[in-house]
């Protein structure tokens, strides 16, 4: 249901400020090596940094004995040259002390082996001891903290569960065991009903009898494991609320973030308890130009406009890789399309690259030396940008017209019986970057948000299905909507058991269709001929589907099967319902998804947009700002472009422009 007047991917934040600044370590530089550091962040335009999130063994060297004089008085020099702090609760490393007194709070694995003190995240979320520590930590901070003006808001621990999230300790097992008995209402059978218990002589007799699932010696019960990862996700989320709760308790004043987006959290549900999502953004890993469309976008669907606590500044290196070097132009070229997709804020890891420590070759703004060179340039020139822009972009939020579906829950269905086939997320990247190559305004859609104004929707990999979404789905599609959905859908409940109708179930009305046979192919294997088209590759599973009220208009070229029906469209309502009986990957997303964009009314932001240009448009406030963002090595000559006033470059623009290598234009009109 939805729950909100307007869906989260078109929320704005409620930031004030456009934030631009680092995360920032003053405890590994000595006083001379910092005292320039102000100084310098205020000429770049730095209005903010983030800070402590990885010093508790600073602010409480021995127990209870809390020392905030050093973060005081960086918070006061920063400060005093006009950069605010993000502060963090430090928990993602809590001190020595902590763990040599109370092993219990480390966590442990699937196979039974527990944590140790000397990396990050060696602590348990749901441990009650841990819990305690933490929000002791969390109180001791926000209480010295609060009168100080120059704190802004807070970032809770870091990243949580980026290295560690699926936890096999006793604390573990106990609160499993508690979330089971609320979830199914302190009724063992409805437990044994929901997990299918009667295979493999599952069965419960009481609450006490239920453990963690461990794939220990064959694998486990798939309704079983998705049970877990949704009490992984919920837990992880109520360890944020508990610190969430103390700040805010604190000083009403702050905002509270926290930086994903991680595994085993379903960020639609624990953003309810943030002012603005944080999302971690190093497109180095991949250097794929759609890497940061997807995963703000991702952010976005999960709470609406986000800041970025960290994107990356140079290469990356850690013990076993070192990422390629960005290109001059890159970083700032990564913050703008940040900002087109959605971006509030945005803070550049980090601001001095580190001389000691397992990321010592992780390179920030600075380099070890302390020597400004082109980073720290292009760095400033972001900032100098920001103070003009940022105020115009602040407001406004991106145009949806064509969605792909998300929700969290899918992919932890999926990944408790995946059986080698693309998950929801590969199928949302798929379709994703099909529509975003074509300029489409694209984006991913919260499944439990409003569908009001979209044109098209691509329902990728959703094997649950229930009556409230199948309802909605058919109801945009009566209205004018286009929807287009891939095998395996609808095929298990909402407790990831097969559903006793033939497939695609409570959907196979909407489509007009039904799967009559279906099978994994070899990779590569089996071809679809679409009507009117060329052959295409299918995503390595079939589905021969009978049609009954749908046309097919593509069938299978080859198997025991070849002529059956492979995608079919029904026209239901003012709309059109599509469904292809494979999955779609990057092969052959492009012909399986245009038959659905035609006819579906959404035109792309500008036509013709030459190779490696990108464009995204966001708008609100009586204005529209469209991003044009060249990712190519050359110069590009764009036209069919809207007259306004390029925010950047500080021109009028009427209709064309050259963008250099790696350059980008903000064109306003109202
Ligand atoms: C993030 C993390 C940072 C730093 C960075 C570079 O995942 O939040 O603390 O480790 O990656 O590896
Ligand atoms: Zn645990």
């Amino acid at each position: 249901m939805t729950e909100h007047a307007v869906p989260r991917h078109h929320r704005p934040s409620r930031l004030r400020t456009f934030l631009f600044g680092a995360p920032y370590y003053p405890e590994h530089w000595t006083d001379d090596e910092r005292a320039d550091d102000p100084a310098r962040m205020a000429a770049a335009g730095v209005n903010c940094v983030r800070m402590a999130e990885f010093a508790w063994d600073r602010m409480e060297p021995r127990e209870g004995a809390y020392d905030f004089s050093f973060f005081d008085a960086e918070v006061d020099r920063l400060g005093a040259a006009g950069v605010r702090t993000i502060l963090c609760t430090p928990t993602a490393t809590p001190p020595r002390w902590l763990t040599f007194k109370y092993p219990e709070v480390l966590r442990v694995d699937r196979d039974g082996r527990r944590m140790e003190h000397g990396s990050r995240q060696h602590a348990c979320t749901n441990s009650p001891l841990f819990r305690h520590y933490s929000r002791r930590i969390t109180a001791a901070m926000a209480e010295h903290f609060a009168g100080r003006p120059h704190v802004i808001g807070w970032q809770t621990d870091n990243e949580l569960n980026c290295h560690f999230a699926l936890c096999y300790c006793q604390a573990c097992q106990e609160a499993f065991r508690q979330w089971c008995r609320q979830r199914y209402g302190d009724d063992i059978d409805a437990l044994n009903d929901a997990w299918g218990a009667a295979f493999w002589a599952l069965t419960f007799g009481d609450f006490a009898e239920v453990l963690l699932p461990t794939d220990r010696p064959a694998r486990s019960n798939p309704s079983h494991v998705l049970d877990h990862r949704r009490f992984v996700s919920d837990t992880t989320a109520a360890f944020h609320r508990e610190q969430a709760e103390i700040l805010r308790a604190a000083n009403a004043d702050w905002f509270i973030t926290h930086n994903g987006l991680m595994r085993h959290i379903d960020y639609a549900a624990f953003a309810r308890d943030l002012d603005v999502l944080g999302v971690d953004l190093y497109p180095a890993f991949s250097m794929d130009d759609h890497a940061i469309p997807f995963s703000a976008d991702l952010a976005r669907s999960a709470a609406g406009n986000f800041i970025v606590p960290e994107l990356q500044a140079g290469p990356g290196g850690q013990v076993g890789y070192m990422h390629p070097t960005p290109a001059p132009g890159q970083m700032r070229l990564w913050m703008w399309q940040s900002a087109a997709h959605g971006a509030d804020g945005v803070l550049h890891f980090r601001w001095r690259t580190c001389r000691f420590g397992a990321e010592e070759y992780w390179c920030g703004v600075l380099d070890h030396d302390n020597v400004p060179r082109r980073r720290y340039e292009e760095f400033a020139r972001e900032g100098a940008e920001l103070a003009r822009a940022g105020p115009r972009v602040l407001g406004t939020a991106v145009d949806v017209e064509v969605g792909v579906l998300v929700e969290h829950e899918q992919l932890e269905a999926h990944a408790a019986m995946p059986l080698g086939n693309p998950s929801p997320r590969d199928q949302a990247r798929a379709a994703h970057r099909e529509l975003w190559r074509r300029a489409m305004p694209v984006g991913l859609v919260e499944a439990s948000d409003g569908f009001d104004g979209l044109k098209l929707l691509v329902l990728p990999g959703f094997v649950m299905m229930d009556a409230d979404l199948a309802e909605r789905l058919e109801a945009f599609v009566r209205a004018g909507g286009t929807l287009l959905a891939t095998a395996w859908t609808g095929t298990r409940d909402r407790c990831n058991r097969i559903i006793d109708h033939t497939p695609p179930g409570l959907l196979a009305g909407l489509f007009g269709a039904a799967v009559d046979e279906y099978g994994k192919l070899p990779p590569g294997g089996g071809r679809i001929e679409l009507a009117g088209g060329a052959g295409v590759e299918s995503g390595g599973w079939y589905e021969v589907l009978k049609p009954a009220s749908a046309e097919v208009i593509g069938t299978w070229a080859d198997g025991h099967y070849a002529g059956g029906p492979a995608v079919t469209a029904a026209a239901v309502g003012k709309g059109r319902a599509f469904y292809v009986g494979t999955f779609l990957t990057d092969a052959n997303a492009a012909p399986l998804v245009a038959p659905a964009i035609s006819g579906a009314g959404a035109a792309p932001l500008v036509d013709g947009l030459p190779e490696g240009v990108e464009a995204v448009r966001r708008s609100g406030d009586g204005r529209s700002l469209l991003f044009l963002l060249n990712h190519a090595d050359a110069a590009r000559d764009l036209t069919g472009l809207p007259p306004g006033a390029d925010l950047l470059a500080g021109r009028d623009v009427d209709g064309a422009l050259t963008l250099g290598p790696r350059d980008v234009a903000v064109i306003e009109s109202s």
